[in-house]
Protein backbone atom coordinates (compact mmCIF):
# COMPACT_ATOMS: atom_id res chain seq x y z
CA UNK A 1 0.00 0.00 0.00
CA UNK A 2 1.48 3.47 -0.83
CA UNK A 3 1.93 4.98 2.19
CA UNK A 4 1.73 9.15 2.19
CA UNK A 5 3.62 9.77 5.10
CA UNK A 6 6.61 7.02 4.77
CA UNK A 7 6.74 7.47 1.16
CA UNK A 8 7.54 10.90 0.45
CA UNK A 9 8.12 13.43 3.13
CA UNK A 10 10.15 16.75 3.63
CA UNK A 11 11.79 18.04 6.61
CA UNK A 12 11.32 21.20 8.05
CA UNK A 13 14.40 22.39 10.44
CA UNK A 14 13.33 25.11 12.77
CA UNK A 15 15.76 27.55 13.03
CA UNK A 16 13.15 30.07 15.18
CA UNK A 17 10.67 31.45 12.39
CA UNK A 18 7.65 32.64 13.58
CA UNK A 19 6.21 31.84 9.95
CA UNK A 20 7.79 28.00 10.38
CA UNK A 21 4.22 26.54 10.83
CA UNK A 22 3.20 27.83 7.69
CA UNK A 23 5.91 26.22 5.61
CA UNK A 24 4.61 22.82 7.17
CA UNK A 25 1.41 23.73 5.60
CA UNK A 26 2.48 25.17 2.27
CA UNK A 27 3.98 22.13 1.65
CA UNK A 28 0.96 19.88 2.24
CA UNK A 29 -0.86 22.04 0.39
CA UNK A 30 0.95 20.63 -2.49
CA UNK A 31 0.11 17.33 -1.20
CA UNK A 32 3.60 16.11 0.38
CA UNK A 33 3.43 15.48 4.03
CA UNK A 34 6.16 17.54 6.19
CA UNK A 35 7.12 17.69 9.54
CA UNK A 36 8.85 20.48 11.80
CA UNK A 37 11.88 19.43 13.78
CA UNK A 38 14.33 21.52 15.89
CA UNK A 39 17.91 22.75 13.93
CA UNK A 40 19.63 20.48 15.96
CA UNK A 41 17.92 16.86 15.42
CA UNK A 42 20.45 14.39 15.37
CA UNK A 43 22.29 12.76 12.49
CA UNK A 44 20.74 9.64 13.43
CA UNK A 45 16.76 10.93 13.19
CA UNK A 46 17.51 12.47 10.37
CA UNK A 47 18.44 9.75 7.87
CA UNK A 48 15.69 8.00 10.25
CA UNK A 49 13.25 10.41 8.82
CA UNK A 50 14.38 9.62 5.18
CA UNK A 51 13.42 12.79 3.73
CA UNK A 52 12.68 13.25 0.22
CA UNK A 53 13.81 17.06 0.74
CA UNK A 54 14.92 19.36 3.31
CA UNK A 55 13.71 23.06 4.31
CA UNK A 56 15.78 25.67 6.34
CA UNK A 57 13.49 28.19 8.03
CA UNK A 58 14.45 31.32 8.64
CA UNK A 59 14.79 32.66 12.01
CA UNK A 60 15.28 35.95 14.13
CA UNK A 61 19.18 36.10 14.68
CA UNK A 62 21.83 36.77 13.05
CA UNK A 63 24.35 33.90 11.96
CA UNK A 64 27.10 36.09 13.29
CA UNK A 65 25.24 36.25 16.97
CA UNK A 66 27.34 34.13 19.52
CA UNK A 67 25.36 30.93 19.99
CA UNK A 68 23.40 31.40 16.72
CA UNK A 69 22.38 28.09 15.39
CA UNK A 70 24.54 26.77 12.88
CA UNK A 71 23.75 24.74 9.57
CA UNK A 72 23.14 21.33 10.99
CA UNK A 73 25.70 19.15 9.21
CA UNK A 74 23.55 16.32 8.64
CA UNK A 75 21.73 18.02 6.06
CA UNK A 76 24.33 17.65 3.90
CA UNK A 77 25.66 14.53 4.04
CA UNK A 78 21.94 13.44 3.07
CA UNK A 79 22.15 14.38 -0.46
CA UNK A 80 18.66 15.31 -0.89
CA UNK A 81 17.77 18.74 -2.17
CA UNK A 82 17.97 21.84 -0.24
CA UNK A 83 16.14 25.07 0.46
CA UNK A 84 17.06 27.84 2.76
CA UNK A 85 14.48 30.56 3.88
CA UNK A 86 16.06 34.04 4.73
CA UNK A 87 18.16 32.58 8.02
CA UNK A 88 18.30 28.78 6.28
CA UNK A 89 19.73 31.23 3.16
CA UNK A 90 22.21 32.69 4.86
CA UNK A 91 23.74 29.47 6.90
CA UNK A 92 24.17 28.01 3.25
CA UNK A 93 25.58 30.86 1.67
CA UNK A 94 28.10 31.23 4.44
CA UNK A 95 28.70 27.59 4.47
CA UNK A 96 29.88 27.37 1.35
CA UNK A 97 31.94 30.38 1.24
CA UNK A 98 29.67 33.02 0.77
CA UNK A 99 28.92 36.66 2.98
CA UNK A 100 26.22 37.37 4.93
CA UNK A 101 26.08 41.39 6.37
CA UNK A 102 23.69 43.43 8.13
CA UNK A 103 21.56 45.57 6.08
CA UNK A 104 22.17 49.49 6.37
CA UNK A 105 18.13 48.96 6.85
CA UNK A 106 16.37 46.37 8.22
CA UNK A 107 13.74 45.39 5.43
CA UNK A 108 10.23 43.81 6.81
CA UNK A 109 7.41 43.74 4.72
CA UNK A 110 6.40 43.58 1.47
CA UNK A 111 9.49 44.00 -1.54
CA UNK A 112 9.45 43.50 -4.98
CA UNK A 113 11.82 41.33 -7.09
CA UNK A 114 13.67 41.61 -10.23
CA UNK A 115 15.11 38.35 -11.86
CA UNK A 116 18.28 38.54 -12.28
CA UNK A 117 19.76 35.68 -15.03
CA UNK A 118 18.84 32.29 -16.88
CA UNK A 119 19.99 28.73 -15.62
CA UNK A 120 19.70 26.03 -16.58
CA UNK A 121 19.34 24.11 -14.07
CA UNK A 122 15.84 22.72 -12.98
CA UNK A 123 15.42 24.30 -9.91
CA UNK A 124 13.64 27.60 -8.65
CA UNK A 125 13.44 30.04 -11.41
CA UNK A 126 15.53 29.39 -14.40
CA UNK A 127 14.94 32.91 -15.38
CA UNK A 128 14.61 34.49 -18.87
CA UNK A 129 12.84 37.56 -19.10
CA UNK A 130 11.03 37.04 -15.69
CA UNK A 131 9.82 33.91 -16.40
CA UNK A 132 10.98 30.18 -15.17
CA UNK A 133 11.96 27.69 -17.80
CA UNK A 134 11.66 24.34 -17.19
CA UNK A 135 8.35 23.91 -15.06
CA UNK A 136 6.67 25.41 -17.96
CA UNK A 137 7.16 29.13 -17.82
CA UNK A 138 5.75 31.21 -14.63
CA UNK A 139 6.46 34.60 -13.54
CA UNK A 140 8.49 35.30 -10.43
CA UNK A 141 6.80 36.53 -7.52
CA UNK A 142 7.07 39.62 -7.96
CA UNK A 143 5.56 40.66 -4.77
CA UNK A 144 7.45 39.00 -2.05
CA UNK A 145 7.08 39.38 1.96
CA UNK A 146 11.07 39.81 3.76
CA UNK A 147 11.26 40.20 7.12
CA UNK A 148 14.80 40.33 7.86
CA UNK A 149 17.97 42.53 9.22
CA UNK A 150 20.97 40.36 7.30
CA UNK A 151 21.30 39.55 3.54
CA UNK A 152 23.92 37.86 1.43
CA UNK A 153 26.38 40.16 0.23
CA UNK A 154 28.88 37.83 -1.67
CA UNK A 155 27.12 34.66 -3.30
CA UNK A 156 29.31 31.24 -3.04
CA UNK A 157 31.31 30.51 -5.91
CA UNK A 158 29.04 27.21 -6.31
CA UNK A 159 25.98 29.09 -6.43
CA UNK A 160 24.62 31.57 -8.95
CA UNK A 161 22.54 34.49 -8.59
CA UNK A 162 18.72 34.68 -9.62
CA UNK A 163 16.68 37.03 -8.05
CA UNK A 164 16.91 40.57 -6.85
CA UNK A 165 15.32 42.84 -4.68
CA UNK A 166 14.51 46.19 -6.25
CA UNK A 167 16.94 47.90 -3.83
CA UNK A 168 19.49 45.42 -4.62
CA UNK A 169 19.17 42.68 -1.98
CA UNK A 170 20.43 39.39 -3.21
CA UNK A 171 16.92 37.65 -3.02
CA UNK A 172 17.35 33.97 -4.34
CA UNK A 173 20.29 31.97 -5.24
CA UNK A 174 20.77 28.66 -6.28
CA UNK A 175 23.79 25.67 -6.80
CA UNK A 176 24.85 25.18 -10.04
CA UNK A 177 24.10 21.75 -9.63
CA UNK A 178 20.54 22.85 -9.00
CA UNK A 179 20.19 20.83 -5.42
CA UNK A 180 20.05 23.46 -3.17
CA UNK A 181 18.38 27.04 -3.42
CA UNK A 182 18.02 29.91 -0.97
CA UNK A 183 15.71 32.87 -0.91
CA UNK A 184 15.83 35.80 0.70
CA UNK A 185 12.04 36.12 1.14
CA UNK A 186 9.52 34.22 2.69
CA UNK A 187 7.54 32.24 0.15
CA UNK A 188 5.31 30.30 2.64
CA UNK A 189 3.52 33.84 3.53
CA UNK A 190 0.28 34.83 1.50
CA UNK A 191 1.53 38.57 1.33
CA UNK A 192 4.11 36.99 -1.25
CA UNK A 193 2.62 35.82 -4.54
CA UNK A 194 3.06 32.49 -6.41
CA UNK A 195 4.79 31.96 -3.25
CA UNK A 196 2.80 28.29 -3.50
CA UNK A 197 4.59 27.76 -6.70
CA UNK A 198 7.76 28.09 -5.65
CA UNK A 199 7.10 25.91 -2.68
CA UNK A 200 5.58 23.47 -5.38
CA UNK A 201 8.59 23.50 -7.79
CA UNK A 202 11.20 22.89 -4.83
CA UNK A 203 8.73 19.94 -3.20
CA UNK A 204 7.46 18.28 -6.61
CA UNK A 205 10.05 19.72 -9.30
CA UNK A 206 13.11 19.35 -7.44
CA UNK A 207 12.37 16.81 -4.67
CA UNK A 208 11.09 14.54 -7.10
CA UNK A 209 7.92 13.87 -5.20
CA UNK A 210 4.30 12.88 -6.44
CA UNK A 211 1.91 14.64 -4.26
CA UNK A 212 0.49 11.60 -1.92
CA UNK A 213 -0.74 13.65 0.84
CA UNK A 214 -4.44 13.82 -0.24
CA UNK A 215 -7.31 13.74 2.40
CA UNK A 216 -8.28 9.68 0.73
CA UNK A 217 -4.48 8.63 1.29
CA UNK A 218 -4.69 10.11 4.34
CA UNK A 219 -7.62 8.68 5.33
CA UNK A 220 -6.85 5.18 3.43
CA UNK A 221 -3.14 5.42 5.71
CA UNK A 222 -5.13 6.14 9.29
CA UNK A 223 -7.86 3.55 8.58
CA UNK A 224 -5.00 0.61 8.00
CA UNK A 225 -2.85 1.83 11.05
CA UNK A 226 -6.30 2.09 13.44
CA UNK A 227 -7.39 -1.83 12.27
CA UNK A 228 -3.78 -2.87 12.81
CA UNK A 229 -3.46 -1.31 15.77
CA UNK A 230 -6.74 -2.11 17.50
CA UNK A 231 -7.19 -5.70 16.03
CA UNK A 232 -10.12 -6.87 17.97
CA UNK A 233 -10.32 -4.55 20.65
CA UNK A 234 -12.51 -2.19 21.46
CA UNK A 235 -12.23 1.83 21.76
CA UNK A 236 -13.86 4.48 23.76
CA UNK A 237 -13.01 7.83 22.63
CA UNK A 238 -15.19 11.24 24.15
CA UNK A 239 -17.25 12.89 22.02
CA UNK A 240 -18.07 16.48 22.18
CA UNK A 241 -19.41 17.54 18.92
CA UNK A 242 -16.20 19.47 18.72
CA UNK A 243 -14.38 19.23 14.94
CA UNK A 244 -11.67 17.07 15.83
CA UNK A 245 -13.50 14.66 18.30
CA UNK A 246 -16.26 14.39 15.08
CA UNK A 247 -13.54 13.64 12.85
CA UNK A 248 -11.76 11.13 15.20
CA UNK A 249 -15.79 9.17 15.67
CA UNK A 250 -16.05 8.94 12.03
CA UNK A 251 -12.75 8.14 10.91
CA UNK A 252 -12.77 4.83 13.30
CA UNK A 253 -16.21 4.40 12.90
CA UNK A 254 -15.46 3.51 9.45
CA UNK A 255 -12.39 1.95 10.11
CA UNK A 256 -13.47 -0.20 13.09
CA UNK A 257 -16.86 0.21 13.28
CA UNK A 258 -19.13 -1.38 16.05
CA UNK A 259 -15.75 -1.34 17.79
CA UNK A 260 -16.02 2.04 18.69
CA UNK A 261 -18.09 3.53 21.30
CA UNK A 262 -18.27 7.13 21.67
CA UNK A 263 -19.40 8.67 24.78
CA UNK A 264 -21.17 11.98 24.50
CA UNK A 265 -21.19 13.71 28.28
CA UNK A 266 -24.83 16.35 28.60
CA UNK A 267 -23.47 18.48 31.11
CA UNK A 268 -26.25 21.31 31.41
CA UNK A 269 -23.57 23.56 30.11
CA UNK A 270 -24.40 22.25 25.81
CA UNK A 271 -25.75 25.05 23.57
CA UNK A 272 -29.61 25.27 22.70
CA UNK A 273 -30.22 21.51 20.70
CA UNK A 274 -26.57 20.63 20.84
CA UNK A 275 -27.24 16.93 22.20
CA UNK A 276 -30.02 16.48 20.13
CA UNK A 277 -27.64 17.26 16.61
CA UNK A 278 -24.74 15.44 17.68
CA UNK A 279 -27.04 12.03 17.92
CA UNK A 280 -28.56 12.95 14.67
CA UNK A 281 -25.52 13.29 12.67
CA UNK A 282 -23.50 10.09 14.32
CA UNK A 283 -26.00 7.83 15.83
CA UNK A 284 -28.75 8.46 13.39
CA UNK A 285 -26.86 9.47 10.11
CA UNK A 286 -23.89 7.65 10.02
CA UNK A 287 -24.31 4.96 12.89
CA UNK A 288 -21.65 4.87 15.01
CA UNK A 289 -22.46 3.94 18.25
CA UNK A 290 -22.69 6.44 20.71
CA UNK A 291 -23.94 6.73 24.72
CA UNK A 292 -25.57 9.63 25.28
CA UNK A 293 -24.97 10.97 29.01
CA UNK A 294 -27.76 12.88 30.60
CA UNK A 295 -25.36 14.33 33.65
CA UNK A 296 -27.06 18.05 34.07
CA UNK A 297 -27.68 17.87 37.54
CA UNK A 298 -24.67 16.24 38.64
CA UNK A 299 -23.14 19.02 37.14
CA UNK A 300 -24.94 21.88 38.13
CA UNK A 301 -25.22 20.92 41.74
CA UNK A 302 -21.34 20.70 42.41
CA UNK A 303 -20.83 24.09 40.49
CA UNK A 304 -24.17 25.48 42.43
CA UNK A 305 -22.43 28.53 44.40
CA UNK A 306 -19.35 28.26 42.73
CA UNK A 307 -17.97 31.65 41.80
CA UNK A 308 -14.48 31.37 40.57
CA UNK A 309 -13.67 31.00 37.13
CA UNK A 310 -11.13 28.59 37.55
CA UNK A 311 -12.42 26.57 40.66
CA UNK A 312 -15.12 26.13 37.95
CA UNK A 313 -12.58 24.56 35.27
CA UNK A 314 -11.55 22.00 37.68
CA UNK A 315 -15.54 21.03 38.99
CA UNK A 316 -16.08 20.57 35.63
CA UNK A 317 -12.92 18.70 34.02
CA UNK A 318 -13.00 16.30 37.03
CA UNK A 319 -16.77 15.64 37.13
CA UNK A 320 -16.56 14.68 33.28
CA UNK A 321 -13.96 12.48 34.04
CA UNK A 322 -15.73 11.09 36.51
CA UNK A 323 -18.72 10.39 34.42
CA UNK A 324 -16.84 9.65 31.75
CA UNK A 325 -14.90 6.51 33.85
CA UNK A 326 -18.16 5.05 34.74
CA UNK A 327 -19.76 4.75 31.58
CA UNK A 328 -16.43 3.62 30.31
CA UNK A 329 -16.54 0.64 33.07
CA UNK A 330 -19.84 -0.47 31.49
CA UNK A 331 -18.57 -1.24 28.37
CA UNK A 332 -16.20 -5.02 27.92
CA UNK A 333 -13.16 -5.55 26.56
CA UNK A 334 -12.19 -1.53 25.89
CA UNK A 335 -8.00 -1.35 25.35
CA UNK A 336 -8.08 1.85 23.40
CA UNK A 337 -9.28 5.66 24.09
CA UNK A 338 -9.22 7.90 21.21
CA UNK A 339 -8.32 11.18 21.44
CA UNK A 340 -8.67 14.01 19.08
CA UNK A 341 -4.76 15.60 19.05
CA UNK A 342 -4.30 17.80 16.54
CA UNK A 343 -0.66 18.13 15.15
CA UNK A 344 -0.49 22.40 16.62
CA UNK A 345 -0.73 20.69 20.31
CA UNK A 346 2.60 18.31 19.25
CA UNK A 347 4.20 21.04 17.74
CA UNK A 348 3.71 23.23 21.20
CA UNK A 349 3.76 20.51 23.38
CA UNK A 350 7.29 19.84 21.92
CA UNK A 351 8.30 23.39 21.91
CA UNK A 352 7.35 24.47 25.57
CA UNK A 353 8.73 22.17 28.73
CA UNK A 354 5.51 22.99 31.40
CA UNK A 355 2.00 23.69 30.62
CA UNK A 356 1.75 21.77 27.09
CA UNK A 357 -1.06 22.19 24.81
CA UNK A 358 -1.38 18.31 24.58
CA UNK A 359 -1.74 18.04 28.61
CA UNK A 360 -4.50 20.86 28.72
CA UNK A 361 -6.08 19.31 25.86
CA UNK A 362 -6.42 16.21 27.39
CA UNK A 363 -7.23 18.19 30.47
CA UNK A 364 -10.89 19.09 28.74
CA UNK A 365 -11.28 15.41 27.40
CA UNK A 366 -10.33 12.63 29.21
CA UNK A 367 -6.48 13.85 31.38
CA UNK A 368 -5.09 10.98 33.14
CA UNK A 369 -7.43 8.62 31.91
CA UNK A 370 -5.31 6.48 29.76
CA UNK A 371 -2.76 5.82 32.38
CA UNK A 372 -5.63 5.39 35.12
CA UNK A 373 -7.44 2.91 33.02
CA UNK A 374 -5.08 0.96 31.47
CA UNK A 375 -5.78 2.47 27.85
CA UNK A 376 -3.84 3.01 25.50
CA UNK A 377 -4.16 5.72 23.19
CA UNK A 378 -5.11 6.17 19.75
CA UNK A 379 -4.66 9.40 18.43
CA UNK A 380 -5.52 9.63 14.59
CA UNK A 381 -5.26 13.10 13.38
CA UNK A 382 -1.90 13.62 15.47
CA UNK A 383 -0.14 14.43 12.15
CA UNK A 384 -2.67 16.62 10.92
CA UNK A 385 -3.62 20.59 10.62
CA UNK A 386 -7.12 22.06 11.76
CA UNK A 387 -7.75 22.94 8.09
CA UNK A 388 -6.68 19.11 7.14
CA UNK A 389 -8.61 17.60 9.55
CA UNK A 390 -11.47 19.62 7.85
CA UNK A 391 -10.99 18.14 4.45
CA UNK A 392 -10.99 14.68 5.90
CA UNK A 393 -13.80 15.35 7.88
CA UNK A 394 -15.68 16.66 4.50
CA UNK A 395 -14.27 13.71 2.76
CA UNK A 396 -15.93 11.61 5.44
CA UNK A 397 -19.27 13.08 4.90
CA UNK A 398 -19.60 15.23 7.80
CA UNK A 399 -22.33 17.92 7.34
CA UNK A 400 -20.05 21.41 6.43
CA UNK A 401 -21.86 23.26 9.45
CA UNK A 402 -20.21 20.97 11.92
CA UNK A 403 -16.72 21.19 10.24
CA UNK A 404 -17.08 24.77 10.06
CA UNK A 405 -18.28 24.97 13.70
CA UNK A 406 -16.44 27.48 15.49
CA UNK A 407 -14.06 26.61 19.43
CA UNK A 408 -16.39 25.78 21.70
CA UNK A 409 -14.49 25.73 25.04
CA UNK A 410 -14.45 22.29 27.01
CA UNK A 411 -16.22 23.82 30.26
CA UNK A 412 -18.70 25.01 27.53
CA UNK A 413 -21.78 27.79 29.10
CA UNK A 414 -19.94 27.20 32.60
CA UNK A 415 -17.20 30.12 31.48
CA UNK A 416 -20.37 32.16 29.67
CA UNK A 417 -22.25 32.24 32.64
CA UNK A 418 -20.74 34.97 34.60
CA UNK A 419 -19.98 34.19 38.27
CA UNK A 420 -22.27 31.13 39.25
CA UNK A 421 -23.81 28.55 37.18
CA UNK A 422 -27.80 28.40 37.40
CA UNK A 423 -29.83 26.28 35.52
CA UNK A 424 -32.12 29.30 34.87
CA UNK A 425 -29.10 31.44 33.51
CA UNK A 426 -27.97 28.62 31.34
CA UNK A 427 -31.38 28.60 29.67
CA UNK A 428 -31.32 31.77 29.04
CA UNK A 429 -28.21 32.01 27.24
CA UNK A 430 -28.94 29.15 25.16
CA UNK A 431 -32.08 31.13 23.69
CA UNK A 432 -30.26 34.23 23.31
CA UNK A 433 -27.37 32.15 21.43
CA UNK A 434 -29.50 30.16 19.49
CA UNK A 435 -30.52 33.84 18.04
CA UNK A 436 -27.36 35.24 18.03
CA UNK A 437 -26.18 32.23 15.89
CA UNK A 438 -29.16 31.83 13.73
CA UNK A 439 -29.21 35.39 12.84
CA UNK A 440 -25.28 35.63 12.25
CA UNK A 441 -25.92 32.12 9.69
CA UNK A 442 -28.65 33.68 7.85
CA UNK A 443 -26.66 36.87 6.96
CA UNK A 444 -23.42 35.22 6.35
CA UNK A 445 -21.04 36.61 9.03
CA UNK A 446 -20.64 33.17 10.69
CA UNK A 447 -18.26 32.20 8.50
CA UNK A 448 -16.47 35.67 8.42
CA UNK A 449 -15.87 35.41 12.10
CA UNK A 450 -13.45 32.78 13.68
CA UNK A 451 -15.36 32.89 16.91
CA UNK A 452 -18.80 34.33 18.05
CA UNK A 453 -21.03 33.32 21.15
CA UNK A 454 -23.07 35.13 23.92
CA UNK A 455 -21.99 35.74 27.19
CA UNK A 456 -25.34 35.57 30.37
CA UNK A 457 -24.14 38.63 32.93
CA UNK A 458 -25.72 38.03 36.18
CA UNK A 459 -27.13 41.71 36.67
CA UNK A 460 -30.08 43.15 36.24
CA UNK A 461 -30.94 46.56 34.87
CA UNK A 462 -34.22 48.40 33.86
CA UNK A 463 -35.98 48.89 30.81
CA UNK A 464 -39.48 49.84 29.46
CA UNK A 465 -41.58 46.67 28.47
CA UNK A 466 -44.78 48.17 26.67
CA UNK A 467 -46.33 50.08 29.42
CA UNK A 468 -44.82 48.77 32.08
CA UNK A 469 -40.49 49.18 33.31
CA UNK A 470 -38.54 45.64 33.52
CA UNK A 471 -35.85 44.66 35.58
CA UNK A 472 -34.00 41.73 33.65
CA UNK A 473 -30.58 40.74 32.77
CA UNK A 474 -27.91 41.79 30.33
CA UNK A 475 -26.37 39.34 27.58
CA UNK A 476 -23.26 40.46 26.02
CA UNK A 477 -22.53 39.32 22.27
CA UNK A 478 -18.99 38.75 21.40
CA UNK A 479 -17.35 37.98 17.86
CA UNK A 480 -13.99 38.08 16.85
CA UNK A 481 -11.24 37.79 14.09
CA UNK A 482 -8.38 35.95 14.60
CA UNK A 483 -5.74 33.85 13.30
CA UNK A 484 -3.87 31.72 15.88
CA UNK A 485 -6.20 32.63 19.27
CA UNK A 486 -3.41 34.20 20.67
CA UNK A 487 -4.36 37.63 19.57
CA UNK A 488 -7.58 38.60 18.67
CA UNK A 489 -9.90 41.98 16.86
CA UNK A 490 -13.48 42.07 17.62
CA UNK A 491 -15.62 41.68 14.38
CA UNK A 492 -16.80 44.77 12.86
CA UNK A 493 -20.25 43.26 12.47
CA UNK A 494 -22.51 46.06 10.68
CA UNK A 495 -25.11 47.61 12.87
CA UNK A 496 -28.16 47.08 11.43
CA UNK A 497 -27.45 43.50 11.83
CA UNK A 498 -26.76 43.81 15.48
CA UNK A 499 -29.66 45.74 15.75
CA UNK A 500 -31.91 43.12 14.38
CA UNK A 501 -30.13 40.36 16.69
CA UNK A 502 -30.90 42.70 19.58
CA UNK A 503 -34.59 43.29 19.58
CA UNK A 504 -35.00 39.31 18.45
CA UNK A 505 -33.08 38.21 22.04
CA UNK A 506 -35.21 41.35 23.87
CA UNK A 507 -38.43 40.35 22.35
CA UNK A 508 -38.11 36.27 22.15
CA UNK A 509 -36.17 35.67 25.54
CA UNK A 510 -38.47 36.21 28.85
CA UNK A 511 -35.67 37.37 31.28
CA UNK A 512 -33.28 39.91 29.10
CA UNK A 513 -33.65 43.37 28.74
CA UNK A 514 -30.54 44.59 27.72
CA UNK A 515 -28.19 43.63 24.90
CA UNK A 516 -24.24 44.98 24.83
CA UNK A 517 -21.67 44.05 22.24
CA UNK A 518 -17.85 43.51 23.15
CA UNK A 519 -15.42 45.68 21.53
CA UNK A 520 -12.16 44.40 23.52
CA UNK A 521 -9.08 43.25 21.66
CA UNK A 522 -7.16 40.61 22.88
CA UNK A 523 -5.02 41.50 24.59
CA UNK A 524 -6.06 43.57 26.76
CA UNK A 525 -8.84 41.48 27.14
CA UNK A 526 -9.75 37.58 26.44
CA UNK A 527 -12.10 36.18 24.13
CA UNK A 528 -13.64 34.31 26.60
CA UNK A 529 -15.28 36.64 29.60
CA UNK A 530 -14.14 33.97 32.43
P1 LIG B 1 -9.20 33.04 25.73
O1 LIG B 1 -10.48 33.31 26.45
O2 LIG B 1 -8.15 32.47 26.61
O3 LIG B 1 -9.56 31.90 24.68
O4 LIG B 1 -8.73 34.23 24.93
C1 LIG B 1 -8.74 31.42 23.65
C2 LIG B 1 -9.44 30.24 23.02
O5 LIG B 1 -9.48 29.16 23.96
C3 LIG B 1 -10.82 28.81 24.26
N1 LIG B 1 -10.90 28.54 25.69
C4 LIG B 1 -11.00 27.31 26.22
N2 LIG B 1 -11.09 26.11 25.64
N3 LIG B 1 -11.24 25.12 27.76
C5 LIG B 1 -11.21 25.01 26.41
O6 LIG B 1 -11.32 23.89 25.90
C6 LIG B 1 -11.16 26.29 28.43
O7 LIG B 1 -11.17 26.34 29.65
C7 LIG B 1 -11.02 27.44 27.60
N4 LIG B 1 -10.93 28.77 27.90
C8 LIG B 1 -10.85 29.42 26.70
C9 LIG B 1 -11.66 30.00 23.85
O8 LIG B 1 -13.01 29.64 23.55
C10 LIG B 1 -10.89 30.51 22.65
O9 LIG B 1 -11.21 29.77 21.49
Amino acid sequence: MIDPIHDEKILILDYGSQYTQLIARRVREVQVYSEIHPHSMSKEAILAFNPKGIILSGGHRSVYDPGAPDLNPAVLALGVPVLGICYGMHLLARHYGGEVKPSQTREYGPATLWPDALYPVPFPNFLKQGHVVGFGARPLPNKVWMSHGDHVTQIPNSFQLFAKSDNGIVAGIVSKDGRMAGVQFHPEVNHTENGEQLIHDFVHGLCGCRGLWTPQGVIEREIAIARQKVGQDHVILGLSGGVDSSVVAALLHRAIGSQLTCIFVDNGLLRLNEGDEVMATFAQHLGVKVVRVGAEERFLSRLRGVTDPEQKRKIIGHTFIEVFEEEAHKIAGVRWLAQGTIYPDVIESAGSKTATATTIKSHHNVGGLPEKMGLALLEPLRELFKDEVRQIGLELGLPPRMIHRHPFPGPGLGVRILGEVRKEFADLLRQADAIYMEELYNSGHYQKTDQAFAVFLPVKSVGVMGDGRSYEYVVALRAIETKDYMTAAYYPMPHELLARIARRIINEVQGINRVTYDITSKPPGTIEWE
